[in-house]
């Protein structure tokens, strides 16, 4: 690993992509969003009319197709995907697809690429544990479950999205698990990982901490 790679993980809702994001624009790093490669995976599949639990076919599907990711914009077989992956029907089957070891493996060489090119803020699940495990800065970010549904809820109303607070709950509680108890790089506290709470911090302020904690690691070394 020749350059940079700071990991940010954590369970949907900590704000993990919107504070990468903005840790990766202070820094001058490139920002790669893990979880769209697993939507865009999910999405091929789906549009393949593949079955989404059966992992040989996952797998197989997955290798033949195409995701790019291009200044934030996400494209599969060179169709922009971007918003289609947001979809609540999206982040189901992405949890359900990212269980499958053949997807994870396809997948972990897309991610592991990356690094080649220029230093990274990379955000997902196992970025820490599995995909970068010796990255320069490991970050775990965390937060209530009801908090992340509040959040989770008022950005899907403020999308125009009816939806009730306890289906967003409901929902948020069912990818937890999934993400927890999955066989294949389950979501864990990566080893040497300095966790960051967000229950009770803003964006500005979980960006600050964080930015904070990667300038002291790297001073360091
Ligand atoms: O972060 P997200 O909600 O966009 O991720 C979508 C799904 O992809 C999520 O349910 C878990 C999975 N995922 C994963 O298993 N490993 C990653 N590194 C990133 C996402």
């Amino acid at each position: 690993m020749k350059h940079v790679v700071v990991t940010i993980d954590g369970p949907a809702g900590t704000g993990k992509s919107t504070v990468a994001r903005m840790v990766a624009q202070r820094l001058g790093y490139l920002y790669l969003d893990t979880g769209a490669l697993y939507r865009a995976a999910a999405l091929a599949v789906d549009g393949a009319g593949g079955d989404i639990d059966d992992n040989a076919e996952c797998g197989r599907i997955v290798s033949e197709t195409t995701i790019e990711l291009k200044d934030n914009r996400v494209e599969v077989n060179g169709t922009d995907v971007t918003d289609e992956i947001r979809s609540s029907r999206v982040s189901t089957l992405s949890s359900r697809i990212a269980v499958h070891p053949s997807v994870r493996k396809v997948l972990l060489a897309v991610q592991r690429a990356f690094s080649d090119q220029q230093s990274l803020v990379v955000e997902g699940r196992d970025t820490g544990s599995v995909v970068f495990p010796d990255a320069s800065v490991k970050i775990y970010l965390d937060a209530s479950a009801t908090e992340r549904a509040r959040r989770r809820h008022e950005e899907m109303i403020s999308k125009g999205v009816a939806v009730s607070f306890d289906q967003v709950l409901t929902d948020v509680k069912n990818r937890d698990q999934r993400d927890i108890s999955r066989q294949t790089a389950p979501l864990v506290v990566p080893e040497h990982a300095i966790v960051v709470d967000t229950t009770h911090l803003t964006v500005a302020g979980v960006v600050q901490k964080v930015v904070e904690v990667i300038q002291e690691k790297l001073a360091d070394k």
